[in-house]
């Protein structure tokens, strides 16, 4: 079974004009050497809104100048965000993820790593592109989004065409965006929406290269149970065009 959606929470504020996305924010209480570290490191690791509107100043997000800033949007237990924030030191990390317990984890991976080039949103990721520059990130990640299974659902779904054009927007040209689902549904949406969007090509040359996860491709812990499951995901490499359009006879 793909991932059940859990409680509803309060939408925070500013968020009225888009649907809410996600799902519940807190799960079982955090023991207590974690929420020392929630206490101790999220306060300085989390990005803020420009209290003046605009967009964010990547560039002074961290302490030395980092080669790209890449984005994983609901990183769940951290696992493959801090991989590849050790893997990719001259790389700067934006974490989005809403679920308390799995921002907690990340911290445990980011303090057991002594990683510094990593930051995190706390809120809805669709709150966080609006305010990232044009052409602001070399990378994007989105593994295993929730799939909103039901029809009256889909609306939920992260990769829909508002998200899309925004993700275009933010993404450098030739930068690629990382999709992996183990859901057949979400699937036959995703290429439907990235195959149709002027601004995406996707990168398969054939069906090895979906079935199999890259080597540079951390596994997650959502990834282990679809597997543990009998499910069967799939790992979506698109690139962000240079010019919109497809040059392809
Ligand atoms: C099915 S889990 C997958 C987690 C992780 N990527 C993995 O593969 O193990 C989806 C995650 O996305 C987060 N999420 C869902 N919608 C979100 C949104 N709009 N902004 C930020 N995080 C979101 C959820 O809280 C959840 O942790």
């Amino acid at each position: 079974m793909p991932s059940q959606r859990r409680d509803e929470t309060p939408t925070p504020v500013g968020q009225t004009e888009r649907q809410k996305l996600h799902g519940r924010r807190k799960g079982r209480p955090l023991r207590a050497g974690l929420q020392r570290l929630v206490e101790q490191r999220l306060p300085e690791l989390s990005l803020a809104a420009p209290s003046g509107g605009g967009t964010l100043k990547l560039d002074r997000l961290f302490t030395s100048p980092r080669r790209e800033i890449w984005l994983e949007i609901g990183f769940g237990g951290g696992e493959h965000l801090a991989r590849q924030a050790a893997d990719n030191p001259e790389i700067g990390f934006i974490g989005a993820e809403v679920f308390l317990n799995g921002i907690a984890s990340l911290l445990r991976h980011i303090a057991q790593d002594g990683l510094d080039n990593v930051r995190l949103w706390r809120e809805d990721a669709q709150m966080l592109l609006p305010i990232l520059g044009d052409a602001a990130l070399g990378r994007v990640f989105l593994l295993f989004p929730d799939p909103w299974p039901k029809q009256r659902h889909h609306k939920r779904r992260f990769l829909r065409p508002q998200n899309l054009d925004e993700l275009a927007r933010v993404l450098a040209p030739g930068a690629l965006l990382r999709v992996a689902t183990d859901d057949a549904s979400y699937l036959r949406w995703i290429l439907r929406h990235l195959l149709d969007h002027p601004d995406f090509e996707w990168t398969a040359r054939g069906p090895q290269e979906w079935r199999q996860r890259p080597a540079d491709w951390p596994t997650t812990r959502y990834e282990g149970k679809a597997l543990a499951q009998g499910r069967r995901p799939c790992y979506l490499t698109f690139r962000r065009r240079a010019d919109g359009r497809d040059e392809t006879p």
